[in-house]
Protein backbone atom coordinates (compact mmCIF):
# COMPACT_ATOMS: atom_id res chain seq x y z
CA UNK A 1 0.00 0.00 0.00
CA UNK A 2 3.00 2.40 0.53
CA UNK A 3 4.91 1.56 -1.83
CA UNK A 4 1.75 2.14 -4.07
CA UNK A 5 1.35 5.55 -2.59
CA UNK A 6 4.94 6.03 -3.35
CA UNK A 7 4.51 4.37 -7.10
CA UNK A 8 1.84 7.05 -7.73
CA UNK A 9 4.05 10.07 -6.21
CA UNK A 10 7.33 8.93 -8.02
CA UNK A 11 5.10 8.61 -11.12
CA UNK A 12 3.43 12.08 -10.81
CA UNK A 13 6.92 13.65 -10.32
CA UNK A 14 8.52 11.82 -13.12
CA UNK A 15 8.20 13.79 -16.38
CA UNK A 16 7.17 16.96 -14.35
CA UNK A 17 8.20 20.31 -15.02
CA UNK A 18 10.30 20.54 -11.97
CA UNK A 19 12.04 16.85 -12.71
CA UNK A 20 12.42 18.02 -16.52
CA UNK A 21 13.87 21.37 -15.12
CA UNK A 22 16.16 19.62 -12.90
CA UNK A 23 17.82 16.46 -14.95
CA UNK A 24 18.09 18.78 -18.25
CA UNK A 25 20.63 20.47 -16.35
CA UNK A 26 23.71 19.31 -15.22
CA UNK A 27 24.80 21.62 -12.85
CA UNK A 28 21.69 21.61 -10.61
CA UNK A 29 22.30 17.94 -8.64
CA UNK A 30 25.57 18.76 -8.00
CA UNK A 31 24.75 22.53 -6.73
CA UNK A 32 21.59 21.11 -4.54
CA UNK A 33 24.08 17.93 -3.21
CA UNK A 34 26.45 21.02 -2.74
CA UNK A 35 24.24 22.97 -0.32
CA UNK A 36 22.45 19.66 1.40
CA UNK A 37 25.90 19.09 2.85
CA UNK A 38 27.01 23.12 3.88
CA UNK A 39 23.36 23.26 5.19
CA UNK A 40 25.02 19.31 7.31
CA UNK A 41 27.75 21.40 8.46
CA UNK A 42 26.12 24.49 9.77
CA UNK A 43 23.15 21.88 11.44
CA UNK A 44 26.47 19.56 13.03
CA UNK A 45 28.24 22.86 14.34
CA UNK A 46 25.20 24.16 16.09
CA UNK A 47 23.65 20.99 17.60
CA UNK A 48 27.34 20.01 18.82
CA UNK A 49 28.07 23.24 20.66
CA UNK A 50 24.37 22.98 22.17
CA UNK A 51 24.40 19.45 23.36
CA UNK A 52 28.41 19.49 24.42
CA UNK A 53 27.26 22.84 26.24
CA UNK A 54 24.45 20.75 28.12
CA UNK A 55 26.13 17.84 28.70
CA UNK A 56 28.75 19.94 30.36
CA UNK A 57 31.73 19.33 28.13
CA UNK A 58 32.21 23.00 26.34
CA UNK A 59 31.89 26.56 26.81
CA UNK A 60 31.13 25.61 30.84
CA UNK A 61 31.11 29.93 31.17
CA UNK A 62 28.54 30.25 28.60
CA UNK A 63 24.67 30.53 30.14
CA UNK A 64 22.99 27.38 28.46
CA UNK A 65 19.77 29.68 27.39
CA UNK A 66 22.48 31.94 25.61
CA UNK A 67 23.93 29.05 23.75
CA UNK A 68 20.26 28.06 22.57
CA UNK A 69 19.41 31.60 21.59
CA UNK A 70 22.75 31.93 19.33
CA UNK A 71 22.57 28.23 18.12
CA UNK A 72 19.08 27.34 17.95
CA UNK A 73 17.49 29.44 14.79
CA UNK A 74 20.55 28.74 12.37
CA UNK A 75 20.15 24.78 12.91
CA UNK A 76 16.47 25.34 12.40
CA UNK A 77 16.85 27.48 9.40
CA UNK A 78 19.72 25.34 8.17
CA UNK A 79 17.10 22.14 8.82
CA UNK A 80 14.83 24.06 6.43
CA UNK A 81 17.46 24.48 3.44
CA UNK A 82 17.88 20.14 3.78
CA UNK A 83 14.71 19.85 3.54
CA UNK A 84 14.26 21.99 0.24
CA UNK A 85 16.95 20.62 -1.39
CA UNK A 86 16.39 16.91 -0.26
CA UNK A 87 12.95 18.05 -1.65
CA UNK A 88 14.37 19.33 -4.84
CA UNK A 89 16.97 16.19 -5.08
CA UNK A 90 14.15 13.59 -5.12
CA UNK A 91 12.09 15.72 -7.84
CA UNK A 92 15.50 15.26 -9.53
CA UNK A 93 15.57 12.02 -9.47
CA UNK A 94 12.26 10.80 -8.12
CA UNK A 95 13.14 7.03 -7.67
CA UNK A 96 16.24 6.97 -6.24
CA UNK A 97 15.50 7.74 -2.20
CA UNK A 98 12.20 6.77 -1.22
CA UNK A 99 11.90 3.26 -2.24
CA UNK A 100 15.07 2.94 0.12
CA UNK A 101 14.27 1.87 3.59
CA UNK A 102 17.37 3.67 5.09
CA UNK A 103 15.79 6.88 3.39
CA UNK A 104 12.58 6.93 5.68
CA UNK A 105 14.81 5.53 8.68
CA UNK A 106 16.49 9.14 8.05
CA UNK A 107 13.08 11.03 8.39
CA UNK A 108 12.39 9.51 11.26
CA UNK A 109 15.71 10.47 13.21
CA UNK A 110 15.29 13.66 11.91
CA UNK A 111 12.31 14.18 13.66
CA UNK A 112 13.51 12.80 16.29
CA UNK A 113 16.53 14.89 16.87
CA UNK A 114 14.63 17.95 16.03
CA UNK A 115 12.16 17.20 18.82
CA UNK A 116 15.09 16.74 21.46
CA UNK A 117 17.23 19.40 20.22
CA UNK A 118 13.84 21.91 20.37
CA UNK A 119 13.05 20.23 23.70
CA UNK A 120 16.34 22.05 25.31
CA UNK A 121 14.56 25.43 24.91
CA UNK A 122 11.63 24.66 27.01
CA UNK A 123 14.61 23.38 29.98
CA UNK A 124 16.37 26.35 30.14
CA UNK A 125 13.89 29.46 29.29
CA UNK A 126 13.20 30.02 32.55
CA UNK A 127 17.12 30.61 33.81
CA UNK A 128 18.44 32.83 30.95
CA UNK A 129 20.95 34.28 33.22
CA UNK A 130 22.56 32.28 35.61
CA UNK A 131 24.94 29.43 36.16
CA UNK A 132 22.16 26.40 37.20
CA UNK A 133 22.88 22.82 37.44
CA UNK A 134 21.87 20.65 35.22
CA UNK A 135 19.98 17.45 35.77
CA UNK A 136 21.96 14.36 34.74
CA UNK A 137 18.84 13.31 32.81
CA UNK A 138 18.99 16.34 30.79
CA UNK A 139 22.61 15.68 30.05
CA UNK A 140 21.34 12.28 28.76
CA UNK A 141 19.07 13.76 26.21
CA UNK A 142 21.63 15.97 25.12
CA UNK A 143 23.87 13.41 24.31
CA UNK A 144 21.05 11.11 22.63
CA UNK A 145 19.97 14.22 20.67
CA UNK A 146 23.68 14.66 19.22
CA UNK A 147 24.13 10.64 18.69
CA UNK A 148 20.74 10.87 16.36
CA UNK A 149 21.98 13.57 14.43
CA UNK A 150 24.73 11.72 13.50
CA UNK A 151 23.32 8.98 12.88
CA UNK A 152 21.05 11.25 10.56
CA UNK A 153 24.21 12.39 8.63
CA UNK A 154 25.29 8.44 8.44
CA UNK A 155 21.78 7.27 7.14
CA UNK A 156 21.71 10.04 4.76
CA UNK A 157 25.26 9.23 3.29
CA UNK A 158 24.25 5.46 3.04
CA UNK A 159 20.78 5.92 0.78
CA UNK A 160 23.51 5.76 -2.18
CA UNK A 161 24.58 2.71 -1.06
CA UNK A 162 21.65 0.40 -0.46
CA UNK A 163 19.27 -1.52 -2.33
CA UNK A 164 15.89 -0.44 -2.80
CA UNK A 165 12.90 -2.63 -1.58
CA UNK A 166 11.38 -5.84 -3.28
CA UNK A 167 8.67 -4.13 -5.73
CA UNK A 168 10.22 -0.84 -6.18
CA UNK A 169 11.18 0.60 -9.82
CA UNK A 170 14.88 -0.44 -10.66
C1 LIG B 1 14.62 17.29 6.08
C2 LIG B 1 14.49 16.64 4.97
C3 LIG B 1 15.60 16.02 4.16
C4 LIG B 1 15.41 15.41 2.95
C5 LIG B 1 14.09 15.30 2.20
C6 LIG B 1 16.69 14.90 2.53
C7 LIG B 1 16.92 14.22 1.35
C8 LIG B 1 18.13 13.79 0.90
C9 LIG B 1 18.38 13.18 -0.38
C10 LIG B 1 17.32 12.93 -1.44
C11 LIG B 1 19.69 12.90 -0.45
C12 LIG B 1 20.43 12.28 -1.65
C13 LIG B 1 20.65 10.82 -1.43
C14 LIG B 1 21.29 10.20 -2.64
O1 LIG B 1 20.71 10.30 -3.72
O2 LIG B 1 22.37 9.64 -2.49
C15 LIG B 1 20.31 13.29 0.79
C16 LIG B 1 21.64 13.12 1.09
C17 LIG B 1 22.18 13.44 2.30
N1 LIG B 1 21.56 14.05 3.35
FE1 LIG B 1 19.61 14.68 3.40
N2 LIG B 1 17.64 15.20 3.47
C18 LIG B 1 17.03 15.88 4.49
C19 LIG B 1 17.63 16.35 5.63
C20 LIG B 1 18.92 16.07 6.01
C21 LIG B 1 19.49 16.41 7.29
C22 LIG B 1 18.77 17.16 8.42
C23 LIG B 1 20.78 15.95 7.29
C24 LIG B 1 21.84 16.03 8.35
C25 LIG B 1 21.89 16.87 9.35
C26 LIG B 1 21.03 15.33 6.00
C27 LIG B 1 22.21 14.73 5.62
C28 LIG B 1 22.46 14.18 4.39
C29 LIG B 1 23.73 13.63 3.98
C30 LIG B 1 25.02 13.57 4.82
C31 LIG B 1 23.56 13.17 2.67
C32 LIG B 1 24.61 12.54 1.76
C33 LIG B 1 25.19 13.64 0.90
C34 LIG B 1 26.18 13.12 -0.10
O3 LIG B 1 26.48 11.94 -0.11
O4 LIG B 1 26.65 13.93 -0.90
N3 LIG B 1 19.87 15.43 5.25
N4 LIG B 1 19.32 13.84 1.60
Amino acid sequence: MVNDALLRLTGQLSGGWLNILIASHDWIIPSLQTIHILSVAVVLSGVLFINLRIAGLVEHGQPIAAILDRYLWPVTIAVTVLAVTGALLIAGEPTRAIFRMIFWIKMALIVAALGLTWSHRAVFTLAPGGAIAVAPARKLVAIVALALWLAVIVAGRWIAYVNAWPGAPS
